[in-house]
């Protein structure tokens, strides 16, 4: 197994090309399953994430490939053609390892009248229930039975009539699934209180692109006319807003001058809000936006919300550049459960540090002290590379495949604004 060994203390300068958005291109793949058509998905991220679902949906007969990008390139192209559907059935070996394939339910409903996918089960975040993406798809007429670990859905025959749903708490993976559903039902359906995140937005577009008819886009209350059929369509993958936030933050916290190439200012304003009150200098263009952290950070008060409030994706990695902030900052988790994973290891590196159920009070600035550290979720591992790049020292960062999740080629990014940080076998 791979670790990542870095030593901190270079200030980062230059430029970080962001790629498109794992969370967007995890809802975007299975949309194939909708049409019989092929849909060409571009700028796709280099993700082990990516390359599981691709598996996944080879299992279900769809045709796919990889169209050629230079290896140095940041991004691929997938062609997926689902002309046949050979199998309506998600097993427990691969959906174990990528809880996102819960995301094939709705499409392979809509499109095949069945569905049988394993249950997810939970994470090191917190349990992830599936019922509200249950929920939803019943309210169009599905029937659902939970057997032996695994979700089996049923459309009536004739198809699904639609209907409306109320969720009682703000889901992205339920909104997708009822969206991926309610394209095909032979009705109208409704939904409120819906994800309003950009990946919403983008799975929207590509079902519209497809020839889907959606209403509020971009609003928390959705309007989907049933059609038909779906024709195929290509379509470009909007940039990861976390991957950006993520790398601002690694590029403030060495008090360094980044440009993050292609990030969508308009898709993480609450970060740059977050960002621009600790101190850090955010200058937004149609193409990028410009990091600088000159001078001292400040403390704030964070909590995290659905979108547009701040996301909860980002809260780990901001922990990190407050331990640098002077005084004491108060962060509330308000989305997981679990979601503090990053902070027994930030402590390790002299993080002063508190929590209190979903609570966290961070004491800076601290001096941080290169250490081996265990990444444990996706986002908590990203924030103890942002500390370590701050730290003294040397700090190892084994169990690194949860970053290589969600984070293309890491280290090479940050190797181009100058990180002294290196990949070598466990
Ligand atoms: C998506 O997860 C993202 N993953 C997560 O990113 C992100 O943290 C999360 O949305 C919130 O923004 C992908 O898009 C692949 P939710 P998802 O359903 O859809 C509860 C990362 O690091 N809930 O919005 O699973 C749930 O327990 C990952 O990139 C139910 O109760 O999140 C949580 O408390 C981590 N019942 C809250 O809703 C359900 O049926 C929000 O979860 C579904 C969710």
């Amino acid at each position: 197994m791979d670790k990542l060994i870095i030593r901190g203390g270079n200030r980062l300068s230059g430029t970080i090309p962001i790629s498109g958005a794992k969370n967007a291109a995890l809802t975007l793949i299975p949309c194939a399953l909708l049409t019989e058509e092929a849909v060409t998905l571009r700028n796709l991220p280099r993700l082990a994430d990516i390359d599981g679902f691709q598996h996944l949906m080879n299992q279900f007969g769809v045709n796919t490939a990889i169209q050629g990008t230079r290896p140095e390139d940041f991004g691929r192209t997938m062609r997926l053609e689902a002309t046949r559907i050979t199998s309506t059935v998600a097993p427990y070996d691969l959906v174990r390892k990528m809880r996102a394939s819960i995301l094939v339910l709705g499409p392979m409903l809509a499109r095949a009248g069945e569905a049988t996918v394993s249950m997810p089960g939970g994470c090191a975040i917190g349990n992830r229930p599936i019922d509200l993406h249950l929920k939803a798809i019943e309210a169009f007429g599905a029937q659902i039975e939970l057997t032996q670990g695994y979700v089996k859905a049923m459309a009536p025959d004739g198809g699904l009539p639609g209907g409306d749903f109320d969720f009682p708490v703000v889901s992205v993976g339920a909104t997708e699934n009822a969206l991926m559903t309610a394209v095909l039902a032979n009705g109208t359906s409704r939904l409120f209180n819906a994800a309003r995140e950009p990946e919403i937005v983008d799975l929207c577009n590509l079902l519209v692109a497809m020839g889907a008819e959606i209403e509020g886009i971009g609003t928390s209350d959705l309007t989907i006319h049933g059609v038909k059929r779906l024709n195929g369509a290509t379509y470009a993958v909007m940039p990861d807003r976390i991957e950006a936030g993520s790398y601002a933050c690694a590029a403030a916290i060495t008090g360094g001058a980044v440009r993050l190439e292609g990030a969508k200012a308009g898709d993480m304003q609450a970060t740059i809000r977050a960002l621009r009150s600790i101190g850090v200098e955010v200058t937004e263009d149609a193409k990028g936006i410009d990091i600088a952290a000159p001078g001292a950070l400040s403390r704030i008060d964070l909590t995290t919300a659905p979108y547009p409030g701040l996301a909860t994706d980002m809260q780990a990695q901001l922990m990190s550049l407050l331990c640098m902030a002077d005084g004491a900052s108060v962060l509330k988790e308000t989305i997981f459960e679990n979601r503090f994973m990053h902070v027994p290891e930030l402590a390790r590196m002299g993080a002063d540090i508190s929590t209190e159920g979903r609570t966290a009070i961070v004491k800076g600035p601290s001096t941080l002290t290169g250490a081996e550290v265990m990444a444990t979720d996706l986002r908590a591992s990203m924030s103890l590379i942002i500390a370590a790049l701050a730290a003294e020292g040397e700090t190892t960062v084994r169990r690194i495949y949860h970053l290589d999740r969600g984070y293309e080629r890491l280290e090479e990014k940050l190797q181009l604004v100058g990180a002294d940080i290196e990949r070598v076998d466990d």
